[in-house]
């Protein structure tokens, strides 16, 4: 079941740069806006000048980027469960969002072998809900519904995956990924194929570092963890390959598409938008990198054991991002290294007491100057 990439041939987004006079005092609406990426996100937007409103179900770690970056001082939260229509609905009638980027979701594999039907339910049925709150709503112009690369049936090849090619999953979140992704399509084709109406479009990236992530179960928060707390962590699958980009290239990913959805309706499908081949990197390869930059990082590698050996860890999805190159002119502005360096440099600042929210927004700022001047 694979979904049609959508005719976009000739169009192309004059610029990945983001325009300052179109986010100005744009209404935006942000689920999962208390997550890691929502938190970055939602920084983002308001340095844009947007007026931002998040629905979030709570924040899901402690400490996190939400508090440490005071991401709440500079929008409306509010409280709510995607499982639940009416709040949605309430939310989006409060909030009259113009954009709406869609990350509220249960992102975690190893959770979902421990908790399928609830990953079902909030990535699953939690789009459902909010598409329909959207369709009835009638107002919003721009969706952007965030997935994941394990999106795609893997079939364990070496090749970068398309847009247009067959959704599946192995584990319970892989799956839910691919089922988000065909409610969209449904829902694009079904209520919003015209082109007065919502212009629906889902955004595929794998597996992103940063400052101020401490989810479970990913390498670098559970590296970073640990040396901030003056221990070592344990790391498994040192030769596992793994694709890996810093969190703004997929944030940029989604604004330029959001962007230019509004004014171009053709653009309303799916988009890869997957980092450099030579940024795969082994995970072992990461942790010496993470080392030399902080002494105070430290490991000790372990064998998965009997307990993790149920969870299916499949070879890596490498996603083809050439219709975001050709057509949004998206192209990852942090290569690996760099986004190492910037990611190692948020804990360290955390670690010497330095005002996050500041340290944060200047990243952005950063990120943002290699976009102008490219
Ligand atoms: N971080 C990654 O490497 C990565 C990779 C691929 C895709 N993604 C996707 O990006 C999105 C954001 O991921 P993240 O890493 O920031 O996750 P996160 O766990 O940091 O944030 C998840 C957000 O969703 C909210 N949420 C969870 N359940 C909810 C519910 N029932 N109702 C309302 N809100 C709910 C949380 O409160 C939080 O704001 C997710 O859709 C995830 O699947 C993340």
């Amino acid at each position: 079941m694979g979904i049609r990439p959508g005719a976009v041939a000739g169009v192309a987004v004059s610029r990945a740069t983001l325009d300052a006079d179109f986010w100005c005092a744009r209404r935006v609406m942000v689920t999962g806006h208390t997550g890691f990426k929502g938190s970055w996100l939602a920084l983002w937007l308001q340095a844009l000048g947007a007026h931002v409103t998040g629905f979030s179900v709570g924040i899901p770690t402690q400490p996190s980027l939400f508090e440490l970056a005071r991401v709440g001082e500079g929008m409306e939260s509010i409280v709510g469960d995607v499982r639940d229509y009416r709040a949605l609905a309430d939310a989006i009638a409060i909030a009259r969002p113009e954009v709406v980027v869609h990350m509220a979701a249960q992102p975690i594999v190893r959770t979902s072998f421990t908790e399928p039907r609830a990953t079902y339910e909030v990535n699953v049925m939690g789009t459902v809900n909010l598409l329909d709150a959207v369709r009835r709503d009638g107002e919003v112009r721009v969706l952007v519904n965030v997935t994941s690369d394990k999106c795609y049936e893997n079939r364990e090849w070496e090749w970068a995956y398309r847009e247009h090619e067959p959704m599946g999953g192995h584990d319970p979140y892989s799956s839910s990924k691919g089922c988000s992704e065909l409610v969209t399509d449904a829902f694009r084709r079904s209520f919003f194929a015209g082109d007065d109406g919502t212009r629906v479009a889902s955004a595929r990236a794998g597996n992103v570092i940063g400052g101020g992530d401490w989810a479970c179960d990913r390498l670098i928060p559970d590296l970073m963890r640990a040396a901030l707390e003056g221990r070592a962590a344990v790391v498994r699958s040192p030769q596992s390959i793994r694709p890996w980009q810093h969190v703004l290239n997929p944030l940029c990913g989604y604004l330029t598409l959001a962007q230019g959805l509004w004014s171009l309706a053709e653009l309303a499908s799916a988009w890869n938008f997957g980092p450099a081949d030579e940024d795969a990197r082994p995970v072992g390869w990461i942790v010496e990198r993470l080392q030399a930059l902080w002494p105070r990082v430290r490991c000790i590698e372990e064998d998965p054991g009997p307990e993790r050996s149920h969870v299916h860890e499949a070879r890596y999805l490498k996603l083809d991002s050439s219709r975001a190159r050709s057509h949004l002119g998206w192209r990852p502005r942090w290569e690996l290294c760099r986004g190492l360096d910037e990611t190692v440099a948020w804990y360290r600042a955390l670690h010497a007491g330095e005002d996050m929210a500041a340290f944060t927004a200047a990243q952005i700022e950063s990120y943002a100057q290699v976009g102008a001047l490219a």
